[in-house]
């Protein structure tokens, strides 16, 4: 059921969760919300084309995948996704196999792109009825501490004030919902790495069967997949570089250099669709509630994407959000809200910590210290000839299920 307008011109509005950001945190949270028959009004910035193109994550833990079945948005997923049962792990020139069942119980991953996960779960909330608008502006949260918190916006021409009875901030790292909480109220914590991911999106077959992490001297390169005629492939690059300065010809030639092993192997180059530098940082705030207001995903927390948590923690948390919420309208409980930040925060806080040791343990850092690349070597070789260690980053990877 979509908001009402209370005075009939739509400029007062009343939905039972206003929900910031059309993102994959904000969209399933909308479709948790509806299946226990709570509404909700999703309010996004840019507009439909901009999110479903936005090319991002692509490795959904079985977590992710068996909650886009229950909202009965897996069909395409199941479809098009491709179930991978391992990673590769290269250095030295050589690689190295993590066997995801066989270290955890059967438990595997999806490949699946992040901006097909919004596409269907815009296009199934918009024909189940839901208000979804895109192209809002200046989003204003206001009473977050009373019973009716108001989001405030700009849409079609209109000035709207829509009261709530909770307010989802999940607009991402750059959003205005953390910005709405007092600053003395919140912890924040933070890590910037002194690199960057360059990321191609090439339209040429995988040239590997599976998702290979590499470490070099060079940096980390990552070659990951989309489907059988899509790549998606990483280089460790200055993240103040220009991506000017990087022609297709120097990032095929950077990859080949890296990516190289002793054996018969070879990477096929394509034509590049998209490039582009995103710089990595660690950042987590606590707690992720003030008042009514409740914050989930990167609007809380961003992990370095070399754990392929991002996605998956925002989903996660949603997940808890949802129940709390619906646990609050069927009993007047308030427990499920006031557990909800410590809640997320488990998962949150081990998922930060995969993915620092991930990153830490797969790249160069800036000043070329011999002690620490000997550590690296090291902990790599463990990684993949110790079962107890591989299992370690196996159960991670896929998603734990206690945390
Ligand atoms: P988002 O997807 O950021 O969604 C937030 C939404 O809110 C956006 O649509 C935004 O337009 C909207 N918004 C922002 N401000 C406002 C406002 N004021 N009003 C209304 N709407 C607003 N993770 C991985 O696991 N692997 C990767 O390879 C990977 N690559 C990434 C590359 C980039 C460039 C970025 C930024 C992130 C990447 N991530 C990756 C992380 C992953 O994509 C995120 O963790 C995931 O998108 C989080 O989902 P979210 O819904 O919390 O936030
Ligand atoms: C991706 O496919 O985009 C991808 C895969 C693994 C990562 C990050 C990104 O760790």
């Amino acid at each position: 059921m979509a908001a009402f307008a209370a005075d009939g011109n739509g400029s007062d509005m009343h939905t039972q969760v206003g929900i910031v950001g059309a993102g994959p945190a904000g969209l399933m949270l909308s479709h948790l919300l509806a299946r226990h028959g709570i509404d909700s009004v999703v309010l996004e910035a840019r507009d439909r084309d901009y999110v479903e193109a936005r090319v991002r994550a692509g490795v959904l833990e079985q977590g992710t995948v068996d909650l886009l079945d229950e909202i009965g948005s897996g069909e395409r997923m199941h479809r098009e996704g491709l179930v991978h049962e391992g990673i590769e792990l290269r250095f030295d020139r050589t690689p190295h196999r993590i066997d995801f069942p066989a270290l955890t119980g059967g438990r595997t991953i999806m490949l699946y792109g992040q901006q097909e996960v919004v596409k269907d779960l815009i296009a199934a909330r918009l024909a189940a009825g839901g208000d979804v608008r895109f192209e809002v502006s200046d989003v204003r949260l206001d009473k977050i501490d009373s019973a009716e918190p108001v989001l405030s916006f700009r849409h079609d021409g209109r000035d709207i004030d829509l009261r709530c009875d909770f307010i989802a901030g999940c607009d991402g790292f750059h959003g205005v919902s953390r910005e709405a909480i007092p600053r003395s109220e919140l912890t924040e914590y933070h890590r910037e790495y002194p690199f960057g991911w360059l990321g191609i999106l090439a339209a040429v077959a995988p040239s590997a069967d599976e998702v290979t992490y590499t470490y070099t001297d060079r940096g980390f390169a990552l070659m990951s997949l989309r489907s059988p005629t899509l790549s998606r492939l990483y280089l460790q690059v200055d993240p103040n570089d220009d991506i000017a300065n990087w022609p297709d010809r120097r990032i095929w030639d950077e990859l080949h250099t890296r990516l190289a092993i002793d054996s018969d192997w070879s990477l096929t180059e394509g034509p590049i669709l998209e490039k582009g530098i995103t710089a990595m940082r660690s950042f987590v705030v606590e707690p992720m509630r003030c008042g009514r207001l409740f914050l989930a995903g990167d609007a809380a927390h961003i992990v370095p994407p070399t754990g392929a948590k991002g996605m998956n923690l925002a989903i996660a948390d949603v997940a808890v959000l949802a129940d709390a919420i619906a646990h609050w309208y069927d009993s007047g409980s308030e427990t499920g809200l006031d557990e909800y930040s410590a809640t997320a925060l488990r998962r949150v806080w081990r998922a930060q910590h995969f993915s620092w040791w991930m990153t830490s343990m797969l790249h160069r850092f800036g000043d070329d210290d011999p002690y620490q690349r000997q550590l690296q070597l090291s902990q790599l070789r463990y990684t993949v000839a110790s079962p107890a260690a591989a299992a370690s980053l196996a159960e991670n990877y896929v998603g734990l299920l206690k945390v």
